[in-house]
């Protein structure tokens, strides 16, 4: 089995003060352990962020970012902005951003191209919502997802890429799948990778599951064949419950 990658999504919350605080109380708590460890942090925390994980296993990730290099887009910021600062991780295309920013397969698999181009690793997020899951879509949903959003990437871009299955229904609601939910959903994506890439690089991609994942649940989660990692929101705000996520699978 492979090592886990564990990266919390922190969405709009952590001022500068916040961050330094959660920063310092992670890095003891996280030091041994074999796993990746990423945190997404909003924008104006993450140099910062960046300055204060140097020299440590933590690696810091933006929570979107734009396709083009530069221009006339307003409140946007781009790939190399973020890269030019320290950022390694970026993610792409969370649920949240679907649903109130217009995002779309086609505007995430741009974001992740520019991202790649830039030498940033994406996080691209994909996932059903409920009614697409009770009325039998979900397969459907998920492999258009992948099918839009990986045009155009190329086998060497799909490994510097990790993705995250993170069904709608079980972010921020405290409802998570069930082990078997989850892995059997991240099989069937496993599955469209194979056709597009092959076996043997569908085998080695990351891919993690999100949606209500805590310091209870996370090492079951992450017992899972299929599950390579988790992306954690509400439980990544307080460094010690992150941290047992993060401690939560041993090899
Ligand atoms: P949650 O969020 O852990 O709070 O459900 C996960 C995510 O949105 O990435």
């Amino acid at each position: 089995m492979k090592n886990k990658i564990i990266a919390g999504n922190w969405k709009m919350n952590k001022n500068q003060e916040q961050t330094i605080a959660f920063i310092n109380d992670l890095k003891p708590l996280v030091k041994d352990t074999k796993n990746t460890v990423i945190i997404c942090t909003p924008y104006l925390d993450l140099e910062q962020a960046v300055c204060l994980t140097a020299g440590t296993n933590i690696h810091v990730g933006a929570q979107n970012c734009h396709w083009a290099e530069s221009g006339a887009f307003t409140g946007e910021v781009a790939p190399s902005m973020l890269k030019e600062i320290g950022v390694e991780y970026v993610i792409i295309g969370h649920s949240e951003r679907r649903q109130y920013f217009g995002e779309t397969n086609k505007t995430v698999n741009a974001r992740t191209k520019a991202a790649l181009e830039a030498g940033l690793k994406p996080i691209v997020c994909i996932g059903e919502t409920l009614q697409e899951r009770e009325s039998g879509k979900m397969e459907e949903v998920l492999a258009s997802q992948i099918k839009e959003g990986f045009e155009g990437i190329d086998e060497e871009q799909l490994r510097r890429t990790i993705v995250a299955y993170e069904p709608v229904w079980a972010i921020g609601t405290g409802v998570t799948a069930t082990n078997k939910q989850a892995n059997d959903a991240i099989a069937f994506c496993r599955k469209q990778f194979v056709e597009l890439y092959g076996n043997d690089e569908a085998q080695k991609l990351y891919i993690q599951y999100g949606g209500s994942m805590n310091a209870s649940n996370a090492s079951g989660l992450l017992l899972q064949s299929e599950i390579d990692g988790g992306l954690i929101g509400g439980a990544s705000l307080d460094a010690e419950k992150f941290a047992t996520v993060v401690n939560a699978h041993k090899n």
